[in-house]
């Protein structure tokens, strides 16, 4: 964890955000798999992590902000805790490394937050993603399971989005550690990456790798020859000569910052020379869009910025036709683009993502498209010095889709269906890299993972 006063001055920093009344934090607790005492890896809640540092089950927290007052309700570890999981430092020894000084017993919540009821005080809460919490919550606010989400405070989420969206350095630091790990991930699945293999042969590896240098992967591993599918959590395809992988991963630091990287492998290391048209035009649309990333630009105009880039290559190869301006703004691009741009990145792979992708990626002066692609980009505002995001362009030839387009002669004012058909089992090409804005520009975060096509196949050969 960082020193006390980060989750002191965080925790203050909100505070001054809202008016008035009660803020609680309800921590995650074990998740389990097949029964109770088996468990998925423990994962803490991020806003947890953001304000209260502490990585660990059993654990609430709130924030009185008229009495400037701060307490964690949690419960020693009893003689059959440490019997089982060993000796841990006390929970006194803990809540002071991130400066709470005040414990309270588990139980004594109910009295606190009964209490804030009986007195009409605002209680303010973050939307909720996990069951057990929400069961947690109908018990004490005494509501429906289905009004708790309803009844979230806005003003609790602008302010904790304002805070989590502006990464300090040394949560920069946090990012880029999560990349080195990256950087592993990838070079090592390029090496690996060989006809006959199985996919699954490489995920195990990589995802080992994950576990090895730092705590998770930040989301389950997208290794595919079937890149097309644009989430492919499939790993049991024997690569063959001639495919391509989309390989999307990241990491999480041992303090749960992430990162998001993903890389096109040629499985016979060699691109053939389409592969290669179309590769060089995800990158072009990378590149461009990177270049373009500055304060004060909203990321919808670069996310349709890489889009007119699409369609002006793709008129080149011959698969689309008309005005590139026309076709963008019509929506034809998303036959082969279907998604956002990217997304911000942070304590979650997308940042911030259970509070609402509005509250997080739009504003009043930026409003989220209704467009079929478009409306899939999760961050379309302005951007501003400190912001972390994801620049991940893709071409997909997505036989399905292709197939209702054509039968419907959606767009044949811009898009070549005859040619298109010799593409089908092409799979998908996609390039991301992780992104800081800085007061001039941005940059991208990390050490350069091979990325040109023939730094792919150097690393590939190698
Ligand atoms: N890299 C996976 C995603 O952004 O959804
Ligand atoms: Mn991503």
């Amino acid at each position: 964890m960082f020193e006390s006063n980060i989750y002191e001055e965080r925790r203050n920093r909100l505070k001054k955000h809202l008016q008035s009344g009660i803020v609680l934090f309800p921590g995650n607790d074990e998740s389990p798999i097949n029964y109770s005492a088996n468990t998925y890896p423990y994962r803490q809640d991020s806003s947890f992590l953001y304000y209260w540092g502490l990585d660990r089950p059993g654990l609430n927290a709130i924030i009185d902000v008229d009495q400037n007052q701060e307490i964690i309700f949690a419960d020693e570890l009893t003689i059959d805790d440490i019997v089982w999981m060993g000796p841990q430092p006390s929970l006194k020894e803990q809540v002071l490394q991130v400066g709470v000084a005040k414990i309270l017993p588990s139980e004594k919540l109910d009295e606190v937050i009964k209490n804030a009821i009986n007195k009409n005080r605002p209680l303010h809460y973050l939307p909720q993603y996990r069951f057990d919490n929400l069961l947690k919550l109908t018990k004490l606010l005494h509501k429906d399971s289905d009004e708790i989400n309803k009844t979230v405070s806005k003003e609790l989420i602008q302010a904790v989005v304002d805070q989590r969206s502006k990464k300090s350095d040394l949560e920069i630091k946090e990012i880029e550690y999560a990349l080195k790990i990256s950087y592993e991930m990838h070079t090592t699945a390029m090496k690996m990456c060989k006809p006959g293999r199985y996919e699954r042969t490489i995920v195990g590896s990589i995802e080992g790798l994950a576990y090895a240098l730092g705590s998770l992967t930040s989301f389950p591993i997208i290794f595919s020859i079937h890149g097309e599918t644009l989430h492919n959590h499939s790993h049991n395809n024997m690569m063959k000569e001639g495919d391509l992988v989309v390989h999307d991963s990241g990491a999480e630091s041992e303090q749960h910052y992430a990162s998001d990287i993903t890389r096109t492998i040629p499985v016979s290391g060699k691109f053939s020379s389409r592969q290669r048209e179309i590769y060089n035009l995800v990158l072009q649309m990378q590149e461009k869009a990177i270049a373009a990333i500055k304060p004060g630009i909203s990321y919808k105009k670069v996310h349709l910025l890489a889009c007119k880039i699409l369609v002006g290559g793709l008129k080149q190869i011959g698969l689309m036709r008309g005005d590139t301006e026309q076709a963008v703004a019509a929506g034809a691009h998303a036959l082969f683009f279907p998604h956002g741009l990217g997304h911000m990145m942070g304590l979650d792979v997308h940042d911030m993502e259970n509070l609402g992708e509005n509250h997080v990626g739009y504003d009043a002066q930026t409003k989220r498209s209704e467009q079929f692609g478009t409306n899939f980009l999760r961050l379309g505002k302005e951007l501003e010095p400190g912001h972390v995001l994801t620049v991940e362009p893709g071409i997909y030839f997505i036989p399905t889709l292709i197939d209702q387009w054509k039968a419907q002669k959606r767009f044949s004012e811009f898009i070549n269906y005859s040619q298109i058909e010799s593409y089908k089992g092409f799979g998908g090409i996609r390039i991301e890299d992780d992104v800081l804005v800085l007061n001039q520009g941005c940059k991208i975060l990390g050490d350069s993972i091979p990325k040109n096509a023939e730094k792919v196949e150097e690393m590939s050969a190698s």
